[in-house]
């Protein structure tokens, strides 16, 4: 069975129309492509030119006409509301194609833009695919964001309409999701037409005249509106995503590549088919919701899981357990924090006891490291495979994975397994010259890249260029820095960028910085990620305070926190600041930041020969001792 994984692999990169051909087959198309990939203006190369689809269509009405329509295609749970909602492949068809008519009575078609601000209900995925029903582009925001980041991406992706929720719940805090839309389209230079709001019962908002649009009563309303075949290469939906700057960048998606990768890696990956429960416990806002929360289960004519909780707290840790049991989940996919997190309140599994396991045949794990001891709690408490397999916001899925519908490869703890088909994924040092095995260098991926992975950035495309593909001439440039061994195991080992995930949150530290620059009293700053037990890591910030200042450090270091959480966001998770007289640079004055690291996360470090003045890591030691990181000097 090696050979299937083999096989498809080398097919992949000698024959990738062949390969990515054959998968096309497995999809409706209006039109047929003219060519698989078309490489005429390299390296903006696209997938399926010529062809005419609509991924709508393919996610729900395909599977109507094909027998589905009764099946459950979206199960709400969300413990946090008590409530749980299933619905058929045909009643979600009905709800998506009213509330397209919604979008398309407010003046919404092929190429309009259309942002999305929402908890984790059906309705956000309903806007999604309304959206690919018309053809619009919609861009998805995370909750956990502040009203000015918000803001940020309404300026650039220009959306005639917004469509939000009254609220979310966090746990039993309830976000005012509304009001935080009013604040960002304050500050906004671009303002909307319209705004769709869905009142939840728990906190109605206050509706502005002329431009919010009430829901339900549009919905009411609404005449249902058919799918509209759009180019392959026209763009579904944009996703930001944490650049190096306070800048988000905008990825594109196209519709045909990605809706053929996507409903491939169903089976190849995650090993599911057509019927079968998935559940990705993650949040619409972020690419792994997109994928496969959303888009994948649905062309799969799976069963998806749209949950509304956290993995503890609502009500415990046993909640995971709850669900997999009760909608018979084939597979779950998640981040390592969340599998920390229940480890943590319930480290000896007894919650798991309650419940029937015997449907469950796969974990996956993304978003961040698999530290080995999460990994191998869950491999002995579940007693099924525990897959790590590594992906970006830029790429829609796994570039390495153990491809559990190809063959199951041993696994090794430490490494997301080997490239999937379509990844030339290759190691190569400063000078872009191949690294041998086992030795660390920067992950790059031979250009093309395959379906269903960004073709540029929303209307920018020299960034795409300066980001990607310029240091690393012909190839991808991951920002992941890691090895390859002698069985072409992959080890993701730390982003070459100032990108930190926390919780499996993508965070820059770079825009953490703007935030503190702004700050009156501080002449100079750092921020950078430390070791966290719960969530991976977390975000730490050093103060140089202008000369002069005398009022309290405290509150300082209390200022530059509220202004991080107000505007980038309370999922930043920025709470550790401290304040030091100078900053440890080398002689060029770039700050050690990765010295600084090592000393806050107690590893072993060198002292850097290029170090301006090395009496600063000690005072940088004694402060990193006063908010209870690194080591005392001895
Ligand atoms: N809307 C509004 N606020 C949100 C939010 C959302 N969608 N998501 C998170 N936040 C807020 C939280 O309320 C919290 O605010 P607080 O500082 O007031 O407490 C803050 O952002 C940080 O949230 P979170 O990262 O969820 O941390 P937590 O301490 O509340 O919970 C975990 C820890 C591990 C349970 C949680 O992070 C988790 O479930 N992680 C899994 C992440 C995941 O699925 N990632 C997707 C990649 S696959
Ligand atoms: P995001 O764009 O939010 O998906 O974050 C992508 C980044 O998360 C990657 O570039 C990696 O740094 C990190 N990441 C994702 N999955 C893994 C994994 N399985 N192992 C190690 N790092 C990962």
């Amino acid at each position: 069975m090696i050979k299937k994984y083999d096989e498809a692999y080398a097919q992949s990169l000698e024959n990738p129309d062949t390969f990515w051909g054959a998968a096309a087959e497995d999809c409706h198309w209006y039109k047929k492509w003219d060519r698989v990939l078309d490489d005429s203006n390299v390296p903006f190369y696209r997938w399926f030119t010529g062809g005419q689809v609509n991924t709508c269509y393919n996610a729900l009405d395909y599977h109507v006409d094909n027998g589905r329509g009764d099946q459950a295609a979206l199960i709400y749970d969300s413990p946090v509301t008590d409530t749980i909602k299933t619905y058929t492949y045909s009643e979600l068809r009905d709800t998506v194609a009213r509330f397209a008519g919604v979008l398309a009575a407010q003046g919404v078609g092929k190429g309009g833009r259309v942002i999305i601000y929402m908890p984790m209900i059906p309705e956000a995925a309903v806007a999604m695919l309304a959206c690919a029903r018309i053809g619009a582009v919609h861009s998805v925001v995370f909750g956990g964001f502040a009203a000015n980041e918000l803001a940020t991406r309404i300026n650039d992706a220009k959306p005639k309409v917004i469509v939000s929720a009254s609220c979310g719940i966090e746990v039993s805090k309830i976000i005012p999701y509304k009001a935080l839309l009013d604040g960002a389209i304050e500050v906004a230079e671009f303002k909307p037409e319209k705004c769709i709001i869905l009142q939840r019962e728990m906190e109605k908002a206050a509706m502005i005249t002329d431009r919010d649009i009430d829901w339900m009563e549009a919905q009411a309303a609404a005449a249902p509106v058919d799918c509209v075949p759009v180019a392959a290469t026209d763009p579904l939906y944009i996703l930001y995503t944490s650049g190096t700057t306070g800048q988000p960048k905008g990825v594109v998606r196209d519709n045909g590549g990605h809706m053929v990768a996507l409903k491939w890696s169903m089976k190849a990956v995650y090993n599911i088919d057509a019927g079968d429960v998935f559940w990705a416990a993650s949040d619409v806002g972020w690419v792994v919701g997109h994928s496969y929360i959303v888009y994948a289960p649905l062309l799969k004519g799976a069963t998806t899981i749209l949950f509304e909780g956290k993995p503890v707290g609502t009500p415990d840790a046993g909640v995971f357990w709850r669900i997999i049991s009760q909608h018979k989940v084939k597979a779950l996919f998640t981040a390592p924090t969340a599998f920390r997190a229940i480890k943590r309140e319930d480290p000896k599994a007894l919650l798991m006891k309650d419940y029937d396991l015997a449907c469950f045949q796969a974990l996956y794990l993304a978003g961040e490291r698999s530290d080995p001891d999460t990994l191998q709690w869950a491999e002995t408490n579940l007693g099924v495979p525990v897959i790590d397999h590594w992906w970006q916001t830029e790429t829609g899925r796994a570039i390495a994975a153990n491809c559990m519908g190809l063959h199951a490869f041993p696994v090794k703890h430490g490494s997301p397994t080997k490239a999937v088909p379509g990844w030339d994924l290759q190691v190569v040092d400063e000078s872009c010259n191949p690294v041998e095995a086992g030795k660390i260098g920067a992950l790059v991926v031979k250009l093309p890249l395959p379906p269903g992975t960004l073709p540029t950035l929303w209307q920018n495309d020299k960034r795409f260029l300066d980001s990607y593909l310029e240091e690393f001439p012909g190839y991808y440039k991951t920002a992941d820095a890691g090895f390859i061994d002698e069985e072409g195991y992959a080890y993701i080992m730390a982003r070459t960028d100032d990108i930190i995930n926390v919780a499996g949150h993508r965070l820059s530290t770079g825009a953490m910085e703007e935030v503190l620059a702004d700050h009156p009293d501080v002449a100079e700053c750092a921020v950078l990620g430390v070791d966290d037990k719960l969530k991976g890591q977390i975000p730490i910030g050093f103060l140089v305070l202008n000369a002069g200042v005398e009022r309290s450090h405290d509150e300082i270091v209390a200022e530059v926190i509220k202004m991080v959480r107000e505007r980038i966001g309370p999922v930043a998770a920025f709470k550790t600041a401290t304040v030091v007289a100078r900053l440890p640079k080398t002689r060029s004055g770039k700050i050690l930041r990765g010295t600084i690291q090592k000393i806050a996360d107690n590893k072993e470090w060198k002292m850097p020969a290029t170090i301006d003045d090395p009496v600063i890591l000690d005072e940088i030691t004694d402060a990193l001792q006063t908010i209870g990181l690194g080591q005392a000097r001895s």
